[in-house]
């Protein structure tokens, strides 16, 4: 077994075990260094094909937005490009790479006010299964009022009709693990697959006055992952 399995400038088992041990916040800040060497920064394509056919807009904002992997093409659709995330450590690696972002210590589920209805497009990738899914409505009515009327909100997900069974087996086994930790040792580390899938997303935004289309831009390996586009009514 590799001491470090995303290769040398990853994070080592024991970090990822140190991490999995501690908060979600808490993870993240040790993480933070190693992140951009690990599969769970979302990779350039990815972003790239989502935000393919969005013009250039005056303001856009990436939530949870981590080391930056969304603010770098951001900052060529956006004249005004904000960041917001909870962990300390990860804005610092983000402020290194993307030094012309505003960077935000906050919470997506509740975003400053001053920032409402300030944004013609909002991202946010690879940071849903953070999200509990008793906290989903006020995340998408927290991303609704940052949206000018008219604004997108645009993100990869899954779709469960396109999934694998043995993939999605091994996500929901994960999920399994994840409770378990979660009961038997504090603070909980939130992080679970499967969530925000496209058939529950499409409702939530509805609900929450967003017009909703989905298509499939991804190229293989990521050609499973559904592009959700929803534009604020
Ligand atoms: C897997 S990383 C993804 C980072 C980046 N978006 C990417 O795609 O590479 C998840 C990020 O979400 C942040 N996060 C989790 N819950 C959050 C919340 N409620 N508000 C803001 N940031 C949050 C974490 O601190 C972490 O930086």
């Amino acid at each position: 077994m590799r001491w470090r399995p995303f290769g040398p400038s990853g994070p080592s088992w024991w970090e990822l075990t140190v991490q999995a041990l501690s908060s979600t916040d808490g993870g993240y800040d040790r993480l933070a260094p190693r992140f951009d060497a690990t599969p769970f920064r979302t990779p350039d394509p990815i972003v790239r094909r989502a935000l393919d056919g969005v013009e250039r807009v005056p303001a856009a904002i990436d939530l949870c937005c981590g080391t930056g992997a969304a603010l770098g093409v951001l900052a060529g659709n956006a004249d005004r490009v904000v960041g917001i995330d909870r962990s300390a450590g990860m804005l610092e690696q983000a402020r290194h790479r993307l030094p012309n972002a505003e960077l935000l210590q906050g919470d997506a589920l509740a975003p400053p006010p001053e920032l409402e209805g300030a944004f013609d497009v909002a991202t946010c990738f690879g940071a849903f299964g953070h999200i509990r899914p008793t906290d989903e409505p006020t995340f998408v009515a927290a991303t609704h009022r940052l949206l000018r009327p008219g604004g997108r909100f645009v993100f990869a997900t899954t779709d469960p009709s396109q999934g694998r069974f043995v993939g999605r087996a091994m996500a929901r086994a994960f999920n399994g693990v994840m409770h378990v930790r979660n009961a038997l040792w504090r603070p909980p580390f939130i992080m679970f697959y499967l969530t925000f899938e496209l058939p529950r997303a499409r409702a939530l935004l509805q609900a929450a006055g967003f017009d909703v289309e989905a298509d499939h831009p991804f190229e293989p390996p990521f050609d499973r992952l559904v592009r959700v586009v929803a534009t604020k009514r």
